[in-house]
């Protein structure tokens, strides 16, 4: 059967977490012993739909002493994997939460410059996958790779007959759609930029929806609208997906698991709207857990039988 899912992380890092009492600048701080955790879209993504008990292959850069480190890692979690190489190293996030205050602090870094013979590995190794049914690109684009990275995985895409989906913003997500994309899964801000507005309320989504369909080569729109749920829209359907209220811990990772959900659900053949909101189940439960942490199968399955009763025509 024609099932084979590949995910794409062109911007990996490892998420590098600790905690100390109190942040204190000019100070030499002692914090706990870190934990390490792989993270970039496409990767939990694959991380996400592993969870749900399905399977992926993630393709994704990595280089470098903190490449090796990444890549061992995702293997521990049993992934599939087909790491390309990089001369610079993997990038490396730290997160610290201060304990007096509970508060989190983020530092993002910036990834090290790509070569074009290692993004075009990357196509390579697509391009070398048998029966491919779904192609996922989520995330941001590291520098060196080309924005239009994704309208030259459009036409593989096309040439293997499998499905693209596309989870990243600006730019790139503009090229996505130009070159054509099967679903995207856009947040407001997001879906704003595409329709060329620096803001949207809820009540236009539908309508930006059916001019990205118009305007692009893009049949799917499910934009994720936080705990509102998401509004699913294609050339004729118009779908609102609400959620029911759940214990909100971190939303970090939500938008990856939504993604997950929707995807392997509509390999398993699940119907669009069915895959929506198994996706939405997917996203709210991962809310429910702190950190980075991803959903869990028994949060999915309970929030996705509300939510499966709960759905709309609007
Ligand atoms: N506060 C919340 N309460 C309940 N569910 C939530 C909440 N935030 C997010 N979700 C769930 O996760 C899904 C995706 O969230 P969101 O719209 O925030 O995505 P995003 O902006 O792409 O996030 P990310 O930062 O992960 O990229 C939502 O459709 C919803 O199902
Ligand atoms: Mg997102």
């Amino acid at each position: 059967m024609r099932d084979k899912i590949i995910t794409l992380t062109f911007n990996p890092a490892i998420d590098k977490s600790a905690s100390v009492p109190l942040l204190i600048p000019e100070k030499k701080l002692n914090c706990t012993i870190p934990t390490y955790e792989p993270g970039g879209g496409g990767i939990n993504v694959s991380r996400a739909i592993r969870r749900l008990e399905g399977s992926s292959t993630a393709i994704y850069l990595a280089g470098g002493y903190t490449g090796r480190i990444f890549t061992k890692l995702i293997s521990a979690e049993g992934l599939d994997i087909l790491p390309i190489k990089t001369r610079g190293s993997t990038r490396e996030n730290v997160v610290i939460k201060e304990m007096q205050s509970n508060l989190q602090y983020r530092f993002g870094m910036p990834g090290e410059k790509v070569y074009p013979r290692e993004w075009q590995k990357c196509l390579t190794a697509i391009e070398q996958i048998k029966d491919v049914a779904y192609i996922v690109a989520s995330g941001s684009l590291q520098s060196g790779v080309p924005p239009d990275i994704f309208g030259k995985i459009s036409e593989i895409a096309r040439s293997k007959n499998a499905r693209l989906i596309v989870d990243t913003s600006a730019e790139p997500l503009r090229r996505a759609v130009e070159a054509g994309v099967y679903l995207i899964k856009p947040n407001l801000k997001e879906l704003a930029s595409l329709v060329n507005k620096d803001f949207l309320s809820i009540d236009q989504v539908a309508d930006a929806s059916k001019e990205v369909i118009r305007k692009f080569k893009c049949e799917i729109v499910i934009t994720s609208l936080g705990p509102e749920g998401a509004i699913l829209v294609t050339k004729d359907t118009t779908f609102k997906i609400t959620v029911p209220n759940v214990r909100v811990q971190s939303t970090v990772g939500a938008g990856d698991s939504m993604l997950a959900g929707i995807v392997l659900s509509l390999a398993r053949k699940k119907n669009l709207i069915a895959s929506a909101q198994y996706g939405v189940a997917c996203g709210s439960a991962a809310t429910m857990n702190p950190g980075t942490e991803l959903c869990h199968l028994k949060d999915v399955n309970l929030l996705y039988s509300i939510i499966s009763k709960n759905a709309s025509s609007i």
